[in-house]
């Protein structure tokens, strides 16, 4: 049996997931209603993914004797003054989110629960690769944005899958 503590905070981790996914909707619309078709289907695939994280947070709870709770969501930010605000907020909610993970590791190790502990792992590695995707994009739109818009929003189309192609790993 999960202790209350730990099913608490996972569940608060289900929010915060599914929030990231509904704000990278979100931007997604924003971009495309902007005319970056390459940054909207960056932001879509991003969702997806958010949307992943979620699902393995409610079936470890599931598995694991707790019960995952499905929360309203928070309306995210529909309006953006430009690309490089939708990547600077990007980069400052997955701080959020690292920061939020390495509360959870860190009350597994109080509790001494070593099987959550095990499966943060996975997102610990996960929120490292996220920082480091959108601070190449940010650094990207900082030089080649300043002068050439199209470019950069074929460039970040080459970065990802298209939406709905995320695979859960
Ligand atoms: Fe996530
Ligand atoms: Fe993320």
């Amino acid at each position: 049996m999960l202790k209350k503590k730990i099913e608490d905070i996972c569940n608060r981790q289900i929010e915060r997931e599914g929030f990231s996914s509904n704000l990278y909707l979100a931007m997604a619309v924003w971009a495309e209603t902007n005319g970056f078709s390459g940054v909207a289907a960056w932001l879509y695939s991003q969702a997806d993914e958010e949307r992943l994280h979620l699902l393995k947070f409610i079936k470890y709870l599931n598995e694991r004797g707790g019960k995952a709770v499905i929360p309203a969501f928070k309306k995210p930010e529909a309006e953006y003054k430009s690309v490089e605000d939708v990547f600077k907020e990007v980069l400052r909610h997955e701080e959020f989110v690292t920061a939020s993970i390495n509360e959870m590791v860190a009350l597994t190790l109080e509790e001494k629960d070593f099987n959550t502990h095990n499966f943060l792992q996975w997102f610990v590695m996960e929120q490292v690769e996220e920082e480091a995707s959108v601070k190449n994009i940010l650094d990207k739109v900082r030089l080649v944005g300043k002068t050439n818009m199209y470019e950069f929003d074929r460039d970040v189309l080459g970065l990802r899958k298209p939406s709905g192609t995320a695979q859960a790993t």
